[in-house]
């Protein structure tokens, strides 16, 4: 990265404006600089509250800032603490599951599912209230049955981070989903190539030349740290399935008129995108590891209803296949520019009007770094 770098290219409008300058994906002291204005403050997703049913059930979540447990306890309470015990640091578990207590692997310290000390052996001679030695906890905050977390007191609440989402959203009934399937992905790509590219629907007619197809978005009014690419159905079915498949479930039953003609791509920012279509809501979870890995998950969810059907499991697979396809493919091409940008000599091209959200994004990116911190 050159001592002063100019983005004045990029805060152009549209369709005068410059991509970022490519040391944004490749520099460790950029993705220092990512970690510390936004991942620190951020709401990281955390999952589904329908994925942790039963006392004890627990989901272990990695970010780029710290690492935590969230668990179900025994009055139906969510918690989320640091994955790291009290007596000498010992992560505590690797993953997600469900357990009476959390014991830890090194001199076995046990820990309730609210993250009080229970146990301590040895320990007696040592004057100390284990009262005060319970798990460092993590806000959690919940919205439609997804979990979010934030490892700084000082960010923002959740609904205020959301802005209009849930309104926009709401005929979706997301409390009602209940996730049926997750994969892992491991992306040797900086996070922001991923995130781009499920943002813009300029590439689909390309990469995924003989899966999806084309595709036609257009943009959507949001107020909150969230955007959206909206992607119209052609065909009385959601995209959710590939073209020509079969059209497997009902659309949700409280859908409203806009929400019956396509489907809502969206970013919670930083890099959290909910994909609302008119049968089910599926995620990707992108989470930076350093400036060229990225770990992804995409879970997909149904309605109850959905699920409760003769011919669910038949008719998921159909979906799951999508899913599979399609992030496959995108994860190739962010590899693929990432290997583009690794030689340090590209220089920044320009943008379509389809991409509109990737713009937008870029943008907020060197608003938070740059700009006045806002939490
Ligand atoms: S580090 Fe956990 S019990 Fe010692
Ligand atoms: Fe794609």
């Amino acid at each position: 990265m050159s001592d002063s770098p100019d983005y004045s290219a990029v805060r152009k409008p549209l369709l005068e404006a410059s991509a970022l300058p490519g040391h944004c994906y490749t520099s460790d002291g950029f993705f220092e600089m990512e970690r510390d204005r936004i991942f620190s403050g951020a709401w990281h997703f955390a999952g589904r509250t329908d994925e942790l049913p039963q006392a004890g059930d627990f989901l272990v979540v990695d970010t780029v800032v710290g690492a935590a447990i969230v668990c179900r306890d025994s009055e139906n309470g969510l918690h989320a603490f640091l994955n790291a015990c009290r007596h000498r640091g010992t992560r505590l578990k690797d993953t997600g599951g469900c357990c009476a207590g959390f014991v830890c692997p090194y001199h076995a310290w046990v820990y309730a599912h609210d993250g009080r000390l229970r146990s301590a052996p040895g320990m007696d001679a040592t004057e100390f209230n284990k009262d005060d030695y319970s798990l460092q906890s993590v806000w959690l905050e919940t919205w439609g049955g997804f979990i979010f977390i934030n490892f700084d007191d000082a960010a923002s609440n959740l609904l205020t981070w959301l802005g209009d989402l849930p309104d926009t959203m709401q005929g979706h009934d997301p409390e009602s989903l209940v996730c049926t399937r997750r994969f892992d992905f491991t992306i040797k790509a900086n996070w922001k190539f991923v995130i781009e590219n499920a943002l813009e629907a300029y590439h689909t007619g390309t990469v995924h030349q003989t899966t999806l197809g084309a595709q036609r978005s257009e943009s959507v009014a949001t107020t909150g740290q969230w955007d959206a690419l909206y992607v119209l159905s052609d065909e009385q079915k959601s995209i959710a399935t590939l073209p020509g498949e079969f059209q497997a479930f009902p659309f949700i039953h409280s859908l409203g008129e806009k929400a019956k003609q396509g489907t809502w791509f969206t970013v919670i920012y930083p890099c959290l995108q909910l994909v609302f279509s008119q049968d089910c809501v599926w995620w990707l979870d992108i989470k930076p590891v350093s400036v060229n890995e990225t770990s992804l998950v995409v879970g997909g969810c149904f309605p109850t209803s959905t699920v409760a059907l003769e011919n669910f499991t038949q008719g998921a697979a159909a979906y799951y296949h999508r899913w599979q396809t399609a992030t496959a493919e995108d994860n190739a091409i962010a590899e693929n520019q990432q290997k583009g940008h690794m030689a340090g000599l590209h220089a920044a091209g320009r943008f379509s009007s389809a991409e509109h959200c990737v713009h937008a994004l870029d943008n907020w990116v060197l608003d938070q770094i740059f700009g006045e911190l806002k939490r």
